[in-house]
């Protein structure tokens, strides 16, 4: 009797370490991790997000402590986050471009002590606003645009002055990376990178991310729909990134992350730029709960979920699982 075998057997590739290690198509490393950081008020300060365990608010000379131990791990970068407190915050959002503000300060501790860690901050009103909004609004409530460019390049600014290596717009008004990338450009911070934040969707899943910095709550209108992408689009989010680009950002981002994988996938094959993404906080909170449960195995899921974003064309990943992720890689390799 003649016996039919297969002319491929895929497991043969699989049955040791050495040949999955020899094939594998993508690989997660230290350098692909930023890892977002809150900032806080006073000194030796230090306080829990209940809805993100394990992530602290930091004030400014822990924040410098922290970064000392995340150079160490190989960690290249982080992204800054202020936790403004409620007195700085006003209708105009001043304090966003205060060059003694908490962001700008942190940032010159953190780049005159330890200044090969790369600093990313956050260019958005969204922590300065009474409304909670990301930038200046009308008496409906309506975001304005070209008015609260005009901020943001305030603000920019303030931040390549402090230091900052790479600007990261997040607010999603239209022509804003054009309009700070000039005005960087006026004022001599010709090598200051802009990380824009270019398919930002209107996502349920910064609930934990607006607890953490104290903007929860208290946003006018409950949502950010009239100016962050609707979930529901995809080739939105090229046009955005292509704009983004042609007005001079270096590198571009999608958020969230794990939902949104398809969309790091068509960004990196069709504008073929430096792609990050940000697995928000509430990806992280609902991997920590199941964590906590016992439902998920943290170590191997952790690795997993990061390694996705590699797979589907990210070249860095914003993870509130950075540092334990750092430290998972220097003992699993
Ligand atoms: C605000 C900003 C947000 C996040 C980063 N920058 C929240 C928002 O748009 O409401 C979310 C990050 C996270 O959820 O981890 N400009």
């Amino acid at each position: 009797m003649h016996e039919q075998f297969p002319n491929s057997r895929l497991r043969r590739l699989r049955k040791h370490d050495f040949t999955r290690n020899l094939v594998a198509e993508n690989r997660l490393s230290v350098n692909d991790l930023i890892y977002p950081m809150f900032v806080l008020e006073g000194e030796n300060q230090k306080e829990m997000v209940p809805s993100m365990p394990g992530v602290e608010r930091l004030s400014i000379d822990l924040l410098v402590k922290e970064a000392h131990l995340l150079v160490e791990l190989g960690i290249p970068a982080i992204a800054l986050f202020p936790v403004t407190p409620a007195t700085a915050k006003s209708l105009h959002a001043e304090e966003a471009y205060n060059p003694q503000g908490l962001a700008q300060r942190a940032v010159r501790a953190l780049k005159k002590a330890v200044p090969e860690l790369g600093v990313i901050t956050d260019v958005a009103l969204d922590p300065f606003t009474s409304h909670g909004q990301d930038g200046l609004i009308d008496e409906s409530g309506y975001v304005l645009n070209d008015e609260t460019i005009e901020v943001l390049i305030k603000q920019a600014l303030s931040h390549a002055e402090a230091g900052a290596d790479i600007v990261a717009p997040s607010d999603m008004m239209d022509g804003r990376i054009g309009a700070i990338r000039q005005a960087l450009e006026h004022n001599g911070y010709i090598n200051t990178c802009i990380l824009a934040y270019s398919a930002k969707y209107a996502s349920a899943y910064y609930g934990p991310f607006r607890d953490a910095v104290g903007s929860s709550g208290n946003i006018k209108g409950g949502d950010k729909k009239s100016y962050q992408m609707d979930p529901a689009n995809s080739d939105e989010a090229i046009r955005e990134i292509a704009l983004d680009l042609q007005e001079g950002a270096d590198m571009v981002m999608v958020k969230p992350g794990m939902p949104y994988l398809d969309i790091v996938r068509r960004c990196k094959e069709e504008c073929k730029v430096p792609t990050f993404a940000y697995q928000v906080s509430g990806e992280y909170a609902m991997h920590k709960a199941a964590f906590a449960n016992g439902w998920l195995n943290e170590e191997q899921v952790i690795l997993e979920s990061l390694l996705a974003f590699k797979r589907a064309g990210a070249d860095g990943i914003l993870t509130y699982f950075a540092k334990q992720a750092a430290q998972l890689l220097d003992t699993k390799g």
